[in-house]
């Protein structure tokens, strides 16, 4: 009786938020329940229902709020700003790295100064600027203002150097750039490049030989600046807020577009998901300028009125002091941050703290209960979101190994769907009628999210960059003339509806929590070398995360200086894009299309019993890549050697 009455209960729920035809909703649950038998029915009925209706209570009450904010043409700063009035001497920000800590009328106020300081300065709603600095406190005020006034701010990787900083400042159109002042040396390096004159504004106390010619110290004219709210630019909801980069899966990072509601909407889903409270304090060691460090973790301050201890950097053995120091009850972690922290001797401070829950993505099934126990972390939050995408999953209730799950009863609630999938070309596989076919539970399939463009939620805002846009969508998906966002993963779904992740294929690997693009360093790599032949793909090795790079070198007349190249790799690409392992050989083989050969050299690894060609591997400490050695490979197979 009370099952009969939670369904339709669920049922008169979805129909009225979500505005589904009722016999839609009856018929595919009948559907499903002749098809699979009572029994079974029952059974995931039973085992699901309460996890399906807090998804879709959460769905629901996002959506109606985010209905709210268009309606009244809410923006960001707005939002913000009713969190100052309501308590504005509590604590939003505490830096770690210097102790300074921000109440939220202070971090009102200070981006009321840059608002008003780059007003006067002529810049205006829609123009760009870069900002280009280590995480801390005014990273947060720096984009805040700049949202006051329109100005849409560019989140530059601060491990870039060279070609790809300059092409990241070029491609989102920035009119200045703003740099923290350990960020000088880069744009020395880079500002030769540049093509079109910009401002530059330097963050930080610096000496003007050390920065580029022209640039302006800002610190001491903030301190100048008017603290009044600034006039406001006229903006909406569904205007851009920022740029975050996403390294995808072809060639240079792409400028990815975060409006005001997909901001909201990414943390509030986190928030209300995994319920969290107002005295949470969240510890956010991530990179403020990728999604999960900006909108998840600093979002819960700036729209949720939560204090957040922001970390210059992840530092394993610091981790568990910090939390306890600051009173943290949730942290934040990348699947790599777990992995470290279980390395780590055991250390008082990592049993004092009063963490209730770590939220992230990318915690491998493997080490989930060991990370769990040994620091007595009630709470596993694993969430899966592309910036780009609205396919958002939550493991909402603590099931061991899942990233998320959709409903078995009511799938087509929710428009996200596991699609068969060629996994060596990530190319859709489509039946007779040209549509991709779903995949049944324990299958591997593409995660794949239905694109409704007239539902600001569901909107796809896409890249700067058309062409990496069309690359991301494809048509006749769940049916014929739609249109749907590939996200490029390969997950598992399971007889209940849970998620697990499958390791990413196709032109990119993780590596130390990073995306790495094979294009991007085969083309770095191949300038270095005076054009020559090269190939990168990913490694694993075992006992860690992602997959570790390795270079296949064509180097016919064994002329390749490794000493310089080392050298040489330093300066031009971020230190976890750096190839491990390094294969020279006289020629690299290429299909017809004159396609690189990746799989069969892939599979072949770095074993060097199997390899007959030169191998190396990256000695990290030394900075130079060293014989490999088989005594070193048993090494490296057994975790001895430090990658
Ligand atoms: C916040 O602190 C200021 C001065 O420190 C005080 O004047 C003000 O009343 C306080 N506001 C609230 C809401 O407690
Ligand atoms: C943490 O909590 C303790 C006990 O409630 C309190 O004494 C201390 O001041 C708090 N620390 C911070 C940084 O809030
Ligand atoms: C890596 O790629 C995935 C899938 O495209 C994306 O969700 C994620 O945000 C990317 N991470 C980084 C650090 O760029
Ligand atoms: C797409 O976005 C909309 C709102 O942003 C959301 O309601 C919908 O569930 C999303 N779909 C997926 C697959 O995430
Ligand atoms: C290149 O192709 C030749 C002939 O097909 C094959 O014998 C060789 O193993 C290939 N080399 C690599 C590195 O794949």
């Amino acid at each position: 009786m009370l099952r009969v009455a939670s369904c339709t209960a669920l049922l008169l729920l979805l129909k009225k938020a979500l505005g589904l035809p009722w016999f839609q909703s009856v018929g595919a649950v009948l559907v499903f329940y002749l098809g699979s038998g009572g029994w079974k029915f029952m059974r995931i009925f039973y085992k699901t229902i309460r996890r399906d209706l807090w998804g879709a209570f959460t769905l629901v009450r996002v959506k109606l709020q985010v209905r709210k904010h268009l309606r009244e043409r809410n923006t960001i700063p707005d939002i913000f700003h009713e969190c100052v009035k309501r308590h504005p001497n509590k604590t939003a920000l505490i830096f770690e790295g210097t102790g300074a800590s921000w109440t939220f009328r202070e971090l009102d106020e200070f981006s009321n100064a840059v608002a008003n300081f780059l007003h006067a300065e002529g810049f205006r709603s829609g123009d760009v600027i870069a900002l280009f600095m280590e995480n801390c406190n005014e990273y947060v005020g720096l984009w805040l203002g700049m949202a006051k006034i329109g100005v849409e701010a560019a989140l530059i990787n601060f491990n870039l150097r060279l070609d790809a900083l300059e092409y990241c400042f070029s491609v989102s159109n920035s009119k200045a750039v703003i740099f923290g002042k350990e960020m000088s040396q880069a744009m020395c390096d880079v500002h030769s490049l540049m093509g079109k004159p910009v401002h530059l504004y330097c963050f930080g106390e610096g000496d003007s030989k050390t920065v580029p010619v022209g640039t302006e110290f800002l610190d001491s004219i903030l301190q100048s600046a008017s603290r009044h709210p600034p006039k406001g630019p006229g903006r909406s909801f569904t205007d851009k807020l920022f740029y975050i980069y996403t390294s995808g899966t072809t060639g240079l990072p792409k400028a990815a577009i975060v409006v005001h509601s997909r901001y909201f909407r990414m943390a509030a889903l986190v928030h209300y998901g995994f319920s969290m409270r107002s005295d949470d304090v969240v510890y956010d060691c991530l990179p403020l300028y990728h999604s999960a460090g900006n909108i998840v973790g600093i979002g819960q301050c700036l729209l949720h009125g939560l204090t957040v201890v922001i970390k210059k950097k992840f530092s394993a053995s610091r981790f568990w002091d910090d939390c306890a120091k600051y009173n943290c009850t949730i942290v934040q972690y990348i699947g790599e941050i777990c992995r470290y922290l279980l390395n780590q001797p055991v250390r008082e401070a990592e049993s004092q703290h009063r963490v209730r829950m770590a939220l992230g993505n990318g915690l491998r099934p493997a080490i989930w209960a060991e990370f769990t126990s040994r620091f007595r972390i009630p709470q596993v939050a694993e969430f899966y979101g592309a910036t780009e995408c609205n396919c958002s999953l939550g493991n909402f209730d603590n099931h061991v190994g899942a990233c998320g799950f959709n409903s078995r009863i009511l799938p087509f609630v929710y428009p996200i769907r596991l699609m068969k999938v060629n996994e060596e070309t990530m190319e859709l596989i489509r039946d007779a009628q040209g549509l991709c076919i779903p995949c049944k539970p324990g299958e591997p399939g593409q995660l794949v999210g239905r694109i409704i463009q007239s539902d600001p939620l569901r909107r796809f805002d896409g890249y700067v960059n058309e062409g990496a846009t069309n690359k991301k969508i494809a048509s006749d998906v769940f049916k014929c003339g739609d249109m749907a966002y590939l996200t490029g993963d390969v997950l598992v779904m399971d007889d209940l509806g849970y998620m697990y992740f499958r390791d990413r294929t196709g032109d990119t690997f993780r590596w130390k929590g990073e995306n790495v693009s094979t294009t991007e360093v085969e083309g770095t790599l191949s300038r270095l070398l005076g054009q020559a032949d090269v190939v990168v793909y990913g490694v694993e090795i075992p006992g860690t995360e992602g997959r570790a790079g390795m270079a296949a070198i064509a180097d016919p007349n064994s002329a390749c200086d490794l000493e310089k190249f080392a050298k040489d790799l330093k300066k031009s690409l971020p230190a976890y894009a750096h190839p491990v392992f390094l294969r020279i050989l006289p020629e690299v083989n290429k299909t017809g299309t004159y396609k690189f050969q990746k799989t069969e050299m892939k599979n072949e690894g770095f074993n060097p019993h199997s390899v007959k060609d030169a191998l190396y591997v990256l000695d990290s400490q030394q900075g130079r890549y060293t014989p490999l050695t088989p005594d070193m490979y048993s090494r490296i197979q057994t975790s001895k050697f430090k990658l």
